[in-house]
């Protein structure tokens, strides 16, 4: 009290603002932040300062309080409504950015905790910066009713009409429950931590209630549940501490929003341990990890892999050739040989989106006899999924430049950026095999007779599919008719890549007007 009162009056306001500050500081107490770390979890301002460059963090509506009047809601302080706002810098880069403070009334979204976050919504696709979303909530505020509802669908448009401007990154670090979960299913990129991340629209009190059956958060919206059976989530990492790293190293790859191009890096050589000729078996029937492939060609073999343990079957992610982002899709010979199926589909078809979307130049790799067959599939919708990498493709007016490794069967060789979805390049390895079918299913129908009639079937049926392979089953004929514009080296590879994205990065197609088409969603 003597220190005040010898104090100037200005002096006086500006220790006010920080005892003001010093409150909101700590969020919701000493309690509620103890038992955040009694469960790994950094503190919402902490994650704040971790993920964003030192001293780069500008806060706003700090001093922002709850709206709500009922169930004894007037008499409680809720600093800063349980989210903070602001923008900063990754890597020297602008962002915007908001995070949920789970020790405010376990991080709930309120009116006015809704506001903060459009608000930050809006600056972020104003300024045309990425948006960081960091989620650590239990849903809709239930003492607020409709308004917390409210605030959602606000959120959930912006996230809308922000798509294809500013990538939207969503962290999940902590629960994120009820209607909490539809933003982050709106963005473009979903990060989870395991034993951390909590994601479900129903907890486990309502599964018991309504099906009678028992289960754990984990088992319901887990980290590695999202990472590997529903493919909600992106990037998967064992801490807070990774999974902003993962973040970091995602932003230096993609641009600041559509109107931009992503930031070029000084171009690197392959690591000489990747060498492209030793890839392929020689035995066309043995798997490989195509990855290698990636690895072979893109600079200092940096890989940066989407949904890495989702739909195994099919790879996606960012790499670079000289110095210019790509975005690499690679059928995975060593997962289902590499088909297409329902969920590779989607993850494929929503990464190509992305690229298209982002001025993100694609190169195809293909291997892959075709799509899924059996009951399953077709019950799942395998016709609608597939048509998303078809519906992808074709809308795609990005540089797209296609090599096809060695199989290219039937819906597999249109599907995966042929000529006549309108590929820019179509190159092929000499390992090529491109049919309408698989040797083996070929000779099997279109000698079918031949096969019954011979005095050793067996051996008729090898000597057919052996005669269906030396004709069909390689890339000549497609070549001879222009529908592949080289036939190349493995090694050569990479000097062609970087050549037809060099000539390509003035493309400009012209696409009939349309308020937007219709995908197969
Ligand atoms: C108000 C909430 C809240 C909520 C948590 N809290 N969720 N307050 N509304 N939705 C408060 C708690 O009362 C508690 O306050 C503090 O946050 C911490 O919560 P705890 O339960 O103690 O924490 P924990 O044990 O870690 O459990 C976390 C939780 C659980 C799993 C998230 O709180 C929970 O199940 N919450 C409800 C989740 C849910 O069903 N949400 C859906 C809402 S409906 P005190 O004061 O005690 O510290 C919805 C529909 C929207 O979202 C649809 C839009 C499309």
């Amino acid at each position: 009290t003597n220190q005040i009162y010898f104090m100037s009056v200005e002096d006086q306001k500006v220790l006010e603002l920080e005892q003001r500050k010093e409150k909101i500081y700590f969020g919701g107490g000493t309690k509620a932040i103890e038992k955040q770390k009694a469960m790994g979890k950094m503190t919402a301002r902490e994650r704040i300062i971790a993920l964003l460059d030192e001293g780069s963090f500008h806060e706003y509506d700090m001093f922002v309080e709850h709206d709500g009047r009922d169930f004894g809601m007037q008499d409680k302080s809720l600093p800063g409504d349980g989210v903070i706002i602001g923008t900063g810098m990754i890597c020297g880069q602008p962002i915007a950015i908001f995070a949920q403070d789970f020790t405010v009334a376990g991080g709930s979204l309120g009116f006015m905790h809704a506001r903060k976050i459009t608000k930050i919504m809006d600056y972020a696709l104003n300024m045309r910066i990425p948006l960081i979303g960091i989620n650590d909530s239990g849903g809709a505020r239930i003492q607020e009713g409709v308004n917390a509802l409210a605030g959602y669908g606000e959120i959930f448009f912006r996230n809308t009409l922000s798509s294809g401007v500013i990538p939207q990154i969503s962290v999940i670090l902590g629960p994120c429950a009820g209607g909490a979960v539809y933003s982050p299913a709106l963005t473009d990129f979903v990060f989870v931590v395991d034993n951390i991340s909590k994601m479900f629209i129903t907890g486990p009190e309502v599964v018991k209630t309504v099906l009678g059956e028992v289960v754990t958060m984990e088992e319901l919206g887990g980290a590695r549940v999202h990472s590997e059976i529903s493919g909600n989530a992106h990037f998967f990492a064992h801490s807070e501490y990774e999974c902003f790293e993962q973040i970091k190293k995602l932003l230096t790859f993609i641009p600041w929003s559509n109107e931009a191009k992503a930031k070029p890096f000084p171009s690197k050589p392959p690591r000489p341990e990747y060498k492209i000729e030793k890839i392929i078996p020689s035995d066309p029937t043995q798997p490989y990890d195509v990855r290698d492939v990636i690895r072979a060609v893109a600079d200092d073999s940096d890989f940066l892999e989407i949904q890495q343990e989702f739909a195994k079957n099919i790879v996606v992610g960012f790499g670079r050739i000289d110095g210019e982002t790509i975005g690499f899709v690679a059928n995975q010979p060593s997962v289902l040989a590499g088909v297409l199926d329902c969920d590779s589909s989607d993850k494929a078809g929503r990464f190509i989106r992305f690229c298209d979307a982002f001025n993100i130049p694609i190169v195809t790799f293909e291997d892959m006899p075709g799509y899924l067959p059996g009951v399953e599939q077709e019950y799942m919708g395998v016709i609608r999924h597939g048509a998303k990498v078809l519906y992808a493709y074709s809308e795609a007016t990005v540089p797209k430049i296609t090599v096809i490794l060695r199989k290219a069967y039937g819906g597999g060789y249109i599907a995966m950026n042929s000529r006549h979805l309108k590929a820019d390049f179509m190159f092929a390895w000499p390992t090529a095999e491109i049919a309408v079918m698989g040797p083996e299913g070929a000779a099997n129908i279109i000698f079918k007779k031949e096969i019954m009639a011979a005095e050793n079937p067996e051996e008729m049926r090898k000597i057919k599919v052996a005669e269906y392979r030396e004709k069909f089953a390689n890339p000549y004929v497609a070549a001879s008719k222009g529908y592949i514009d080289s036939v190349i080296e493995p090694e050569e590879t990479r000097k062609i890549l970087k050549h037809s994205i060099e000539v390509s990065s003035n493309k400009s197609v012209l696409t009939p007007a349309k308020k937007h088409g219709i995908p197969p969603f």
